[in-house]
């Protein structure tokens, strides 16, 4: 396609990364990783030493915050304030205090505003998030929702961070459950999106699929 926005949303694990950014690759589009916008706020946060229980100190971080946000779906660099934040967004420490940043209205309000100038400023786009579809781009050319078995979803993650499954699986859960209950733009499924359960199902599949969807619409 020449122009188009694709939403993918779902809980963690679910696949949404790997496929997006592929889907972006295969459409000379670009990727924007709306999960990596939140964790690279919440960095700054645990930096400026806030408590996590303090939203208006909380907001203040998140409006300060200088972020860099890459969107080459093969390398996707993130930065705060200057400073590379790659491997630690990624880190136990943020994933532990990220949904608790991620529920505070005028973050989401600030983060949701830069999403939609990003989206603006690509022809082709692939983003990745929780609230894509039913927030930030309700006009999305493909609206697809991933989930997978919670088993599935553990064993992805783990895999990638070399942790216990048992554990992770109790933190996707922990994270669902707050990103799936806060007040202000919850984790869930839009009316207008596709359902598309990724256990047991290649990568490559995925994206074909996908990419068959897409092709059909625009
Ligand atoms: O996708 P990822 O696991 O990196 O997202 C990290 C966290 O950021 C989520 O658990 C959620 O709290 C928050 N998030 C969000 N809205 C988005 C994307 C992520 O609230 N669009």
């Amino acid at each position: 396609p020449e122009k188009c926005v694709v939403a993918v949303d779902g809980p963690s694990g679910s696949g949404k990364s790997t496929v997006s950014r592929r889907l972006a690759s295969r459409i000379d589009g670009v990727y924007l990783d709306t999960g990596a916008m939140y964790r690279a706020v919440t960095w700054a946060v645990l930096q400026a030493g806030v408590d996590l229980g303090d939203p208006d100190a909380i907001a203040k971080i998140a409006l300060e915050t200088e972020l860099s946000i890459g969107t080459d779906p093969t390398a996707p660099h993130f930065a705060a304030n200057g400073v590379n934040v790659d491997a630690p967004i990624r880190g136990a420490e943020v994933t532990q205090a990220v949904s608790a940043v991620a529920a505070v209205p005028s973050v989401r309000k600030h983060l949701v505003a830069l999403q939609r100038a990003i989206i603006a400023g690509h022809p082709r786009i692939i983003v990745e998030g929780r609230d894509i579809a039913s927030v930030v781009a309700p006009d999305a050319d493909l609206k697809v929702y991933l989930t997978a078995s919670a088993a599935a979803r553990a064993q992805r993650r783990s895999s990638e961070d070399a942790a216990d499954v048992a554990a992770t699986q109790a933190d996707l859960a922990r994270r669902d459950q707050l990103d799936s209950s806060r007040k202000t733009d919850p984790l869930r499924q839009a009316d207008d999106a596709i359902e598309v359960d990724t256990t047991g199902i290649g990568i490559d599949e995925v994206v074909a699929y996908l990419l068959n969807l897409l092709n059909s619409k625009v």
